[in-house]
């Protein structure tokens, strides 16, 4: 099938399934004919620079930008291979009520990537942030089990085939929790039982057999002691998944980075070498540079945040298990980091993603593509 009829069919296709798609017609043709910022400029793409070394290089979108801000999407289009939606796949997206499921989100990022050639992840199945305003009222220790492999079923099976990989479930080790393994006490450990993780995973690859299943957390990238702990709980948690046999392919670490923390080193390597050794990938899912404490002018944070990207990228994509990199955002215009929780003391906004919030390819960029391009040609076995 030509591109412009696959396209046509995608868009087709989701026309008959949700209520965003009366603005997605017009605003996915216009995008087609945007020439990008990139390209404007006469800078390659971080997408080409990864496609030369068989790298997924993407980051978290927004549907509804996507639909109805052309510049945005033009970004998106031209610098990403893979997506993944920053809330749309979550349960407070995907269900408005118990007995309710809402695609519409997720099916306008599918459609949007399978017209621009794109991958898809899926973020995520169970988590314990999220989570519908019904959900306290309605699930119990005795219907959790059903409700969550219900849902998996049901939303796993709703893009079954679609995507390159799940999220299956995030952030389920809290090194502050007082059980040696670190499982959190979230609402579906309290509710299921510790093993709601290997229910969620074993559901997830019956819903979707090519999917890869992933593990995905955070503050597990540097060498302070309490990231060190997490990192052994979550090896201990993915070693005894796989002694059981439990179907997990892949471990996200998320890689929200601070601009003033200790920069990653021996130890998130041994992880990854680790995981390589249990046969295990790695995919960096959520990258940022939180610079709430930075001091100095524009540009000297800039150069900082540059060089983090550069250094921690260079550093994992030096592991052949790591192949796939996708930052929280696209352009400081939208970033979770300038909400109330994360925001500067000066109340500037923060400069951490590859593109400003004009659009204009940040030092990070740079920073970014080069780091892709040190991917080396032969992989270490
Ligand atoms: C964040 C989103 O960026 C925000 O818009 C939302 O309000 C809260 O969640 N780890 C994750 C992501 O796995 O899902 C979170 O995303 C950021 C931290």
């Amino acid at each position: 099938m030509s591109t412009r009829r696959k396209f046509l069919k995608s868009v087709v296709m989701t026309a008959a399934m949700g209520p965003f798609t009366g603005a997605l017609l017009p605003a996915l043709a216009d995008i087609r004919e945007l020439p990008s910022p990139a390209d404007v400029n006469g800078v390659q793409s971080l997408r080409a620079h990864a496609e030369k070394h068989g790298l997924l290089v993407g980051c978290a979108v927004v549907p509804e930008r996507l639909n109805k801000e052309p510049q945005y999407a033009g970004v998106v289009a031209a610098q990403a291979n893979i997506l993944v939606a920053e809330n749309a796949m979550k349960w407070k997206a995907l269900r408005p009520a118990p007995d309710k499921f809402d695609f519409s989100g997720g099916d306008m990022i599918v459609a949007f990537a399978s017209a621009h050639r794109q991958k898809v992840r899926g973020h995520n199945l169970c988590w314990h942030e999220a989570l519908p305003d019904w959900f306290a009222s309605t699930v119990t220790k005795e219907n959790a089990r059903q409700i969550l492999t219900e849902h998996i079923k049901t939303v796993a099976g709703h893009y079954a085939g679609k995507l390159q990989s799940w999220d299956v479930v995030n952030e389920a080790i809290d090194p502050k929790s007082d059980r040696p393994d670190g499982l959190r006490k979230s609402p579906w450990f309290e509710l299921v039982g510790p093993d709601y993780i290997d229910i969620a995973f074993r559901t997830a690859r019956k819903a979707d057999s090519s999917a890869l299943l992933t593990y995905n957390d955070y503050g597990i990238e540097t060498d302070a002691p309490d990231q060190t702990k997490k990192r052994a709980q979550v090896l201990e948690l993915v070693r005894g998944m796989k002694k059981r046999g439990v179907p997990i392919d892949a471990v996200g670490v998320q890689s929200h980075l601070g601009a003033t923390d200790p920069a990653p080193g021996n130890g998130l390597r041994d992880f990854v070498r680790e995981l390589r050794r249990m046969r295990l990938r790695v995919f960096i899912t959520e990258l940022d540079v939180n610079e709430r404490k930075l001091e100095g002018s524009e540009a000297e944070r800039d150069a900082a945040i540059a060089r983090i990207y550069k250094d921690y990228v260079t550093m994992m994509v030096a592991e052949s298990n790591v192949d796939a990199v996708l930052t929280w955002g696209i352009t400081d215009r939208y970033t979770w980091l300038n909400g109330p929780k994360f925001s500067r003391p000066d109340a500037k906004p923060q400069r951490c993603l590859p593109f400003d919030a004009d659009y204009q390819p940040a030092s990070a960029f740079f920073a970014l593509r080069d780091a892709l391009d040190s991917r080396p040609a032969k992989s270490h076995p």
